[in-house]
């Protein structure tokens, strides 16, 4: 399969300019086909980092790993593939090295969140609400919980809560309401396109048809893959094994998500100058980390035509600071 027709990399040249500054270890956390990858290793290469380098790519999706390891056939010396979670980066960053001998400090992490678009165009995967499938929604197909446990145990109350937590869905009560009633009617729900006529006989209006169903099949999504929990121990646990001066950069694709982002690098990047009105010439404890993009960075309008779905991703770049070191 092709690049364009497995995944096309958003912001790749503003990823490449922010993350590839000397040689070191790199992470793409995020796999997928391995577009961003690919264009990390080209940049080491073209920049004469090749040699000291090391690309680490982690995947929970099989079928991701196996793409990726096709495309970056050429630079198979300086890359080690990895099925797991983002949410052990540091484990898998020291594992590594260790194998390689090298120190575990790390230059750059990348993160591009969600799910790719080979994952949402494979009707079996069950990602969307345009194909017919089975109500699947796994990243890694050997978890436990597919999108079809949650919609048929899940009771009315636990249903709503999460299309409106994860989906900020208006209608999740009476979407909730619907589910139950047809589950106790047919018995269970077992398809897309089951799950998609239900919310649509419950959605306010023809127009917000397709709002409502992307917000509610974002929030099984989110819900199967516990999406926003591993974010937020990734990102701790990122930040802690870069070296100095490494960066980590994350695209996030919904506002859940970044402000999990703006968050916690607003938290790393705080120094503490103990209570208000004490005066400290120095802080008691100095922030970890510094802003390099002090808002979120978006695609241009010529990115977004070529790729639509550069349209609602968010860039946040940070940098590693040593302690002591002064700001
Ligand atoms: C948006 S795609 C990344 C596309 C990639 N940057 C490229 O250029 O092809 C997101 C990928 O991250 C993977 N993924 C999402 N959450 C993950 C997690 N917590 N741990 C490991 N992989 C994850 C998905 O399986 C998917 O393949």
């Amino acid at each position: 399969m092709t690049q364009s027709t497995y995944h096309e990399p958003v912001l790749a040249a503003e990823i490449i300019a922010f993350l590839v500054r000397k040689p070191g270890i790199y992470v793409d956390g995020t796999l997928g086909g391995g577009g961003h990858s690919l264009a990390i290793l080209r940049a080491l290469s073209a920049a004469g980092y090749l040699e000291g380098s090391l690309l680490i790519g982690i995947d929970q999706d099989d079928a991701a790993l196996k793409e990726a390891g096709e495309k970056l056939k050429e630079f198979e010396a300086v890359t080690v593939l990895v099925k797991g979670n983002f949410q052990g980066i540091g484990g898998i960053v020291q594992r590594v090295s260790r194998e390689k001998g090298l120190q575990p400090k790390v230059m750059g992490i990348l993160l591009d969140l969600g799910v790719s678009s080979f994952q949402i165009d494979t009707a079996e995967r069950g990602f969307s609400y345009l194909r017919e499938g089975p109500l699947d929604m796994r990243m890694d197909m050997s978890a436990v919980v597919s999108a079809a446990d949650i919609i048929n145990s899940y009771d009315e109350k636990e249903l709503a809560r999460l299309f409106y937590r994860y989906g900020e869905e208006p209608r999740s009560r009476s979407i909730a309401r619907a589910i139950v009633a047809y589950r106790l009617k047919n018995g269970s729900i077992s398809g897309t396109e089951e799950l998609a006529g239900i919310i649509r006989g419950n959605a306010a209006g023809k127009d917000k048809i397709i709002k409502t169903l992307s917000r509610v099949f974002q929030a099984l999504r989110i819900e199967v893959n516990a999406e926003l929990d591993v974010l937020r121990s990734a990102l701790d646990d990122g930040i802690e094994c870069l070296d100095n001066q490494g960066r980590m950069a994350v695209i996030s694709y919904h506002s859940l998500e970044d402000r999990i982002v703006k968050t916690v690098f607003a938290e790393k990047a705080r120094s503490d100058w103990g209570p208000k009105g004490v005066g400290l010439r120095e802080p008691l404890e100095r922030g970890t980390v510094s802003l390099i993009t002090r808002k979120p960075l978006c695609a241009t309008q010529e990115e977004i035509d070529s790729n639509p779905r550069a349209r609602s991703a968010k860039l946040r770049v940070i940098e590693k600071i040593s302690k002591g070191v002064s700001l």
